[in-house]
């Protein structure tokens, strides 16, 4: 299990929003016009993070509830989507994505950013899909990174471009297995102006794109096909091609 740490959770919040926040308006235009995002407006973000998909449904009306592992994580999803919180528009919730139960039924269940590679194994993703399946009206749409993807994360980056923050990151990934590592350290300036250092270290789980749809099937969904982000409406041929695939489900 990868619940995001204190130190972690505060950089991510600063620096981690662009793969999202580009996301979201896609997978919102996306979902608004099928037939059933013309009349439901009921989200469930599954390991939400800081909120940054929930708050761009939550400006566009949507009633969201976000659950995340990491109550650090969901600190700052509670402060980024406060006003919505006391309107009784959002709720954001600790919980695990391959165990957990939920009384309200969703248009929409939706986890970007690889969310769901920090799953331990297929068991967990399969427990995962019958727990969505489950609080499910109409689509369910996330992303993986494949093993092309993760074979990027072979390398060293350091990020030093502004003085708030340095970032190192170190990720192995062998070509082969299932799993790849990231440690992620640095230093982030806090506002008394003295540098914290933070220390993350994760994996995502390689999962075999074909046996993902076959799990997603055999749970009960009735159509499920890869997309790229920028086109969810055409399936793709050769997601293992792709450096990441979004899966689009529907029942
Ligand atoms: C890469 S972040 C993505 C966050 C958010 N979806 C986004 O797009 O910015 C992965 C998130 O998954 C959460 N997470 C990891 N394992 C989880 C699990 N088993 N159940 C729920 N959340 C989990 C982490 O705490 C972290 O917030």
């Amino acid at each position: 299990m990868q619940a995001y740490s204190k130190g972690f959770a505060r950089v991510y919040n600063m620096r981690w929003s662009g793969f999202t926040r580009q996301a979201a308006p896609l997978i919102l235009d996306f979902y608004a016009a099928t037939p059933i995002g013309k009349k439901n407006k009921s989200v469930l973000d599954l390991c939400c993070g800081v909120g940054l998909l929930a708050v761009h449904f939550l400006e566009n009306g949507y009633q969201v509830i976000g659950l995340d592992l990491s109550e650090e994580m969901l600190s700052y999803a509670r402060e980024n989507a406060r006003q919505y919180i006391e309107s009784g528009q959002a709720r954001f919730i600790q919980g695990d994505a391959s165990d957990f139960t939920l009384d309200e039924r969703f248009g929409l269940v939706v986890s970007t950013y690889d969310s769901l590679n920090h799953l331990e194994n297929e068991q967990a993703l399969l427990r995962c899909f019958q727990c969505v399946y489950a609080v499910s009206d109409g689509y369910f749409i996330f992303d993986l990174n494949t093993r092309r993807g993760l074979r990027r994360w072979n390398s060293i980056q350091v990020d030093d471009s502004d003085e708030d923050v340095l970032i190192i990151n170190r990720g192995i990934y062998d070509g082969q297995s299932d799993k790849a590592w990231i440690k992620i350290s640095g230093f982030l300036r806090l506002p008394d102006g003295l540098y914290e250092r933070f220390d993350e270290t994760a994996f995502n789980t390689m999962f075999e794109l074909e046996k993902v749809r076959d799990a997603l099937l055999g749970v009960g969904w009735k159509d499920v096909y890869f997309a790229r982000i920028q086109d969810l409406k055409t399936p793709l041929d050769e997601p293992e091609k792709e450096g990441r695939a979004f899966i689009v489900a529907s029942k």
